[in-house]
């Protein structure tokens, strides 16, 4: 058997390619119901600079959304003015034929990044960063939920138990991530403690998680030896070594052998990011189509 093939028949490993596959294949069916009705699902991608990474993942979002029939709409330049990137997010606002509108973060430093953010149009804010898309998820009422907390949520859900009143530990505290999954976490019932930089004794913390979220951007700082024995472990972390492997913020195999299930990295939270996203896409244009009543 190929290494491969026995890492996928780990029971203990969260399939993230596999969830995602399953999420796209309803993605790809809403997107025909809305084709039908004359509405072409868009997507508008904007990626200002050369940061490499970005424009791998860029590449990959766009990629994945022609395959379930998403048009995508592209906006890229280098060397762009906080004013003219307001004006093209206007544009893109105002265009009856986007659906959603996607900055690419990070963005270069001459920009307000949080400028551009609150010039999206909530409606069309299928990151989930805009801060009216944030703060319904705080009141329980969420609308546009970003892509890599909703995408830990489905892990979790798929998992088969419930999460209520189960102690939750998040370490990290991003807006894009630690933040909004903490507070879906809560809305699940969850009872959510979030770790961060200043947090005291975190091996303590993550001893007491029966579902672990790792969202801190360092390789392996989560020890397999601190993992409560049967915790669900989701590891978000996406770490390049000197080798230039990828590898998450947990120690995986040490990990692996205390946990009941935990996700692989890469494999895990990655390709769920993207399928979030594209479920964000036709739900916008599901609205636009008028098959849904929630708008
Ligand atoms: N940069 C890193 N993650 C993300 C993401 O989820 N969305 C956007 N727009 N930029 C990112």
């Amino acid at each position: 058997m190929t290494e491969q093939a026995q890492e996928t028949n780990d029971p203990k490993r969260i399939d993230g390619k596999k969830s995602a596959r399953r999420l796209l294949k309803g993605v790809k069916a809403r997107v025909a119901a809305c084709t039908e009705r004359g509405v072409t699902p868009c997507l508008a991608v904007v990626l200002i600079g050369d940061n490499a990474a970005s424009q791998v993942y860029v590449r990959n979002k766009e990629r994945r959304a022609k395959k379930v029939g998403i048009a995508t709409r592209d906006h890229r330049a280098t060397g762009s003015t906080t004013e003219e990137l307001l004006t093209v997010i206007r544009a893109l606002n105002d265009d009856p034929e986007v659906d959603g509108i996607l900055v690419q973060l990070p963005l270069p430093d001459n920009i307000d990044s949080d400028a551009i953010l609150l010039e999206i149009a909530p409606d069309k804010d299928v990151d989930g960063f805009h801060p009216y898309n944030l703060g319904r998820l705080m009141i329980g009422r969420p609308r546009f939920v970003a892509c890599t907390p909703q995408g830990c949520l489905h892990l979790l859900e798929e998992q088969g138990q419930s999460l209520a009143g189960k102690r939750a530990l998040v370490v990290g505290r991003s807006t894009i991530v630690g933040k909004p999954v903490a507070h879906l976490l809560l809305q699940a019932n969850a009872t959510v403690t979030i770790a961060h930089s200043r947090t005291q004794n975190l091996a303590e913390e993550v001893a007491r998680a029966e579902i672990l979220v790792a969202a801190v951007g360092r390789a392996h700082c989560i020890k397999g030896e601190w993992i409560r024995p049967g915790a669900l472990v989701i590891d978000v972390g996406i770490n390049r070594l000197e080798d230039g492997s990828l590898t998450g913020d947990v120690e995986y195999e040490a990990a692996r052998a205390r946990a009941s299930a935990i996700t692989p990295v890469p494999g895990g939270v990655g390709p769920m990011t993207i399928a979030c996203l594209l479920n964000n896409v036709v739900i916008a244009a599901e609205r636009r189509a008028g098959l849904r009543d929630d708008a």
